[in-house]
């Protein structure tokens, strides 16, 4: 089975709709700080880079009069919830894995608490890391979903993941594509 590219995944209306909705650039920095984290880690970095690329596929506009409505938002925001069902459904049409499609949902779900009441999760390696990786590019005021980047700058970021994902395939799948753990 081939790998479903990251370049792929872009391609796709829904990532073209949802990642642009909620920040290019933003989906992008965090897919890079999760590709080192999972190095460092040793985590598959295509799981890592997936389930950061498309880790907030899930927000809604949250506008009002032009400008972000943070306190609707905190009230009724589900994002995490929304995205890990839509990246699910977008990973599975473009034929990924069905046992990595769920991993990279469940990072999904879980890359926030925001939603959730008071407590501390007990997350997976991968699933920390996804998190981590959004934490170190939030920026205050929610302004990391409003870094400008442009198409061409995009698709080369995306490749160049693509190409350093590749790069480390052999250790995590076998010859015929499939994972090896
Ligand atoms: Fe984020």
């Amino acid at each position: 089975m081939e790998r479903v590219t990251l370049l792929r995944i872009y391609g796709h209306p829904i990532a073209q709709k949802y990642v642009k909705r909620s920040g290019l650039a933003h989906a992008i920095s965090t897919a890079n700080i999760a590709f080192d984290y999972a190095i460092e880690r040793k985590i598959n970095p295509d799981l890592a880079v997936k389930a950061a690329f498309l880790h907030d596929i899930g927000h809604f506009n949250w506008y009002k009069n032009g400008s972000w409505d943070y306190h609707t938002y905190r009230e009724n925001d589900i994002h995490a919830i929304k995205g890990a069902e839509r990246a699910h459904k977008l990973l599975i049409r473009l034929g990924e894995e069905p046992v990595h499609a769920k991993k990279i949902a469940l990072a999904i779900l879980l890359h926030t608490d925001s939603y959730l009441p008071d407590g501390k999760l007990k997350l997976e390696p991968l699933q920390e890391i996804v998190a981590l990786a959004d934490e170190a590019d939030e920026e205050p005021g929610g302004n990391h979903h409003y870094k400008p980047i442009s198409e061409k700058e995009a698709i080369e970021k995306i490749k160049e993941l693509d190409r350093k994902i590749e790069m480390k395939i052999p250790t995590y799948y076998n010859e015929n594509g499939q994972p090896a753990s």
